[in-house]
């Protein structure tokens, strides 16, 4: 199988996402258990909802290029917590507040549906991908000085 453009097989992409992501929950819940101002929470808030968007999207593109089965499924999954954080989003910018202890509950809630997504969903697509397209290897990325150039 070929290349998909702009698809690249890159797993420590999606594994440094995972990690990336959990440490900014981490780092909200610090936050608000420290009572923070409310909106440095809130940008940390949306950069979490925007990186979860984007690797949600990568993943997608991922799955989708190589054909993986459950596509549908695991897309599901990734519109249901999107709404979700969005609905949390919307309720913050308009005024409400994440330092009561039910909005510690919010992020828990979502630590734990990422740990729990992770081992469910995304661990048997890296496998399916890693099993299907083994020899694959990634386009190589275009030399900075090569683009440089190009935009020269
Ligand atoms: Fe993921
Ligand atoms: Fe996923």
């Amino acid at each position: 199988m070929t290349a998909v453009s702009g698809s690249r097989l890159d797993y420590s992409a999606i594994e440094q996402d995972h990690s990336v992501i959990l440490a900014l929950v981490a780092d909200i819940d610090a936050l608000i258990r420290k009572s923070a101002d409310r909106d440095e929470i809130l940008v940390r808030f949306q950069e979490l909802v925007r990186l979860s968007v984007e690797h949600f999207l990568r993943e997608e593109s991922l799955m989708e290029a190589y054909g993986y089965p459950r596509l549908a499924h695991h897309r599901q999954e990734h519109r249901e917590v999107i709404d979700w954080l969005g609905h949390i989003e919307d309720a913050f910018v308009g005024g409400s507040t994440l330092s009561a202890p039910t909005n510690e509950l919010t992020l828990e809630f979502f630590g734990a549906w990422v740990s729990r997504h992770l081992a469910l969903l995304d661990n048997p697509m890296t496998a399916y991908l890693r099993k299907h397209h083994v020899d694959e290897q990634p386009e190589p990325a275009a030399k900075v000085d090569d683009l440089a150039q190009h935009l020269a």
